[in-house]
């Protein structure tokens, strides 16, 4: 008897993929919206690469009829908020964030219960269910200024991140309450890795995301979002860079300063953890999958669209009277 063959279906390579994304998004009219945290081959095939609040303020204002959200879950549903009208596609639902999970409604509302008279800060790394329940949103290009527009008599709430609401007291002299809410990835980076490298690397200056813990962000040249690390690293006169945050953002920072060395913190010896794995999900082959299939899309109740739209765009109000956005 003949022996049976398996047949596989060809893959095809990123060349295809990469033209027939193009294609597609010509086709129906889509944008590619992308975090610095994705794969370098999604970075470069986006139609626009940038930090939480420069992608929030292209998808309030794109003209596309599809938005494709090279992210996680709660920035296409940011997207989706924005701009209610539009398809908003992931490609894959799984592209959770551990930071937002770390933040449930339902004890979120008994700990808003249990502090009455504060008003509520939230980081957009949450839910549109958090978002509901929030004053204004923040993100970490802006925290420190939607924090100070508020009478410095104010009682706040910050949530759902400690190390970022922790490091907003530290240079505002607030005294928010924070909720008790972490991401795994910048909150496993350890100072005594952080010390390792700099006493090895005594010439590299160290940059960190607010995300990190104190003791990381206490040895740390300059603190930033991913955009402002970004910028940090093309106009500084410095030439190697400690990373503490994770490792996607080398991309860019190699393409505008090709001159200059960076060193990403390692989580641990064991696991690349300084990879957000949620971020990691999306790849090529799911972002034309979903563009060709016009899904996973986000869905959305009206209900909470109008109630999580408020706070959010209140924050791109302030981000634009600051002149953090155009
Ligand atoms: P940015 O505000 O720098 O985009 O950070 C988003 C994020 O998820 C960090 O973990
Ligand atoms: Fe969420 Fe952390 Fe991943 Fe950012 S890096 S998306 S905060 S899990």
């Amino acid at each position: 008897m003949e022996e049976g063959k398996i047949v596989r279906p060809e893959k095809q390579t990123n060349e295809e993929l990469i033209f027939k994304i193009h294609e597609l998004k010509r086709q129906k009219n889509a944008v590619i919206l992308a975090h610095y945290y994705q794969v370098a081959k999604i970075q470069d095939i986006a139609d626009f690469v940038g930090d939480s609040l420069q992608l929030s303020q292209r998808a309030a204002e794109t003209k596309a009829d599809i938005i494709v959200f090279a992210g996680v879950h709660f920035m296409a549903e940011t997207a989706k908020i924005l701009s209610p009208d539009k398809k908003v596609l992931l490609p894959d639902l799984n592209a959770g964030c551990s930071l937002a999970d770390s933040c449930p409604p339902e004890p979120f509302s008994a700990f808003l219960k249990a502090h009455p008279g504060h008003r509520v800060v939230s980081y957009i790394n949450c839910s549109a269910a958090i978002k509901t329940m929030s004053d204004v949103i923040c993100t970490s290009s802006n925290a420190r200024q939607i924090v100070e527009s508020f009478p410095e008599n104010e009682k706040l709430i910050f949530a759902p991140d400690k190390n970022l609401g922790a490091y907003i007291n530290s240079v505002t002299g607030k005294n928010m309450i924070l909720w008790d809410g972490s991401c795994h990835v910048h909150n496993q980076l350890s100072d005594e890795k952080v010390i390792q490298l700099k006493i090895s690397n005594p010439d590299a200056k160290l940059i960190a995301h607010p995300e990190c813990r104190g003791p990381v962000l206490a040895l740390a040249d300059f603190i930033g979002s991913t955009a402002a690390m970004l910028e940090f690293t093309r106009k500084d006169t410095g030439k190697r860079y400690i990373v503490a945050t994770e490792g996607g953002i080398i991309h860019q920072m190699q393409k505008y300063s090709p001159d200059k060395e960076f060193i990403v913190v390692p989580a641990d010896e064991t696991c690349s953890c300084n990879d957000c794995p949620f971020m990691k999900m999306n790849t090529l082959e799911k972002l034309y999958k979903c563009l060709s299939d016009e899904k996973p899309e986000i869905v959305l109740d009206d209900l909470t669209i109008t109630a999580a739209r408020l706070p959010i765009q209140k924050m791109l109000d302030i981000s634009k009277a600051a002149n953090l956005i155009k």
